[in-house]
């Protein structure tokens, strides 16, 4: 039986996710309904993509019973509400990253997921690249000895995008670029928790964090160093240095078709598509949509490789980044 997506929201990467869903055979994968705040906008995105349902509120489709999964594809700002009313409606969730917009929302979050026994999952796409699945095959094999630094780095010109910039809208570079970084190193160094989170960085004219350096040290002088810019593109590439070789992951890094493992390059394909496309190699997403329905077929309530911990653990750091830059004082 195919796996029943439902959207939340009709914007860029909602449009992206469905054009990769639509990739994958159409009896594992069906976009059944989708939801935005206005039933117009609905119905144009519903008829651009052969969806059989539209509706004009996000309720509507967390009470559609015919759903096995919904996808939040709306800004940060509104996870959190989104989130809880389709679990409150007994949905699973796969919830664009970041998961919330700080570290309480993040573990109100993770608990109503347990509270409900639903599938709950931040959208860290990168994950499940093949380029990613054969860093963490070559990591446990130990093909570059022990890890001892990593770099990452993401930065792109988004002045011109409110959602990026606006603190209403959830802007700032780490929560929204940032994020792939902190994901990539904490991926590496299997999900263990920094002894120390330094950052440094300048504010955008609208409070938001607009460059950030970050450093994780762990223990045994281990570090990872990753840098988001809202200002200028950046080489947007990966290193992993070992005792006993080096990975690098060319640009993009949150969506790699290359990896280098000694100097040696293997190149990854895409899923094919006609259809427009925000964001460079969107059709990626099929992965994650794919390790999703897997999940669900196998009753799991959490992914093994992105879990509801590691989700509260990366919100943990960004909100110390954040409390660095002055720009939260609260710890969650
Ligand atoms: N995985 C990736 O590669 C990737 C790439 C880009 C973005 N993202 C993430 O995806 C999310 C959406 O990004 P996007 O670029 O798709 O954003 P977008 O197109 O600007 O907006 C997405 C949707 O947010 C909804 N929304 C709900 N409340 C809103 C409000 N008060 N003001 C404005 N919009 C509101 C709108 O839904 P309606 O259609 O219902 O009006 C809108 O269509 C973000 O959390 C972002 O971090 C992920």
């Amino acid at each position: 039986m195919a796996t029943r997506w439902g959207i939340c929201s009709a914007g860029k990467i909602s449009n992206d996710f469905v054009v990769a869903l639509q990739t994958l055979p159409a009896q594992d994968h069906q976009a059944v309904a989708v939801a935005a705040r206005d039933l117009n906008r609905a119905k144009e995105f519903a008829q651009s993509h052969d969806i059989p349902k539209a509706y004009g509120t996000y309720e509507e489709l967390a009470k559609d019973p015919n759903i096995d999964v919904v996808y939040v594809g709306a800004i940060h700002p509104v996870h959190r509400d989104l989130v809880l009313l389709f679990f409150k409606h007994g949905k699973n969730v796969l919830c664009e990253k970041p998961m919330a917009m700080n570290l309480t929302e993040v573990k109100e979050l993770t608990a109503a997921a347990r509270q409900h026994n639903v599938f709950f999952m931040e959208a860290f796409w990168s994950r499940f690249f093949p380029a990613y699945e054969e860093i963490r095959s070559l990591l446990h094999q130990k093909v570059i000895g022990e890890v001892k630094v990593v770099r990452a780095e993401f930065g792109a010109n988004l002045l011109g995008v409110p959602r990026a910039v606006e603190k209403e809208l959830g802007g700032g570079a780490i929560l929204d670029i940032g994020c792939y970084g902190i994901q990539f190193a904490s991926m590496v160094f299997n999900g263990e928790k920094p002894e120390s989170v330094t950052a440094k960085g300048f504010l955008h004219n609208t409070g938001v964090d607009e460059t950030v350096t970050v450093i994780l040290q762990y223990p045994g002088k281990r570090q990872a160093v990753i840098t988001c810019t809202l200002v200028t593109e950046l080489p947007n590439q990966a290193v992993i240095s070992g005792t006993n070789g080096i990975i690098q992951i060319p640009s993009y890094m949150w969506s790699p078709m290359s990896l280098i493992v000694n100097g040696k390059e293997t190149k990854y394909t895409l899923p094919p598509t006609t259809k427009h496309l925000f964001f460079n190699n969107s059709t990626g997403l099929s992965y994650e949509a794919e390790h999703v329905r897997q999940c669900l077929l196998k009753g799991l309530k959490e992914s093994p490789i992105m879990s509801l911990m590691e989700s509260e653990l990366l919100a943990s750091i960004i909100e110390e980044v954040h409390i660095q830059l002055g720009i939260s004082k609260n710890k969650g």
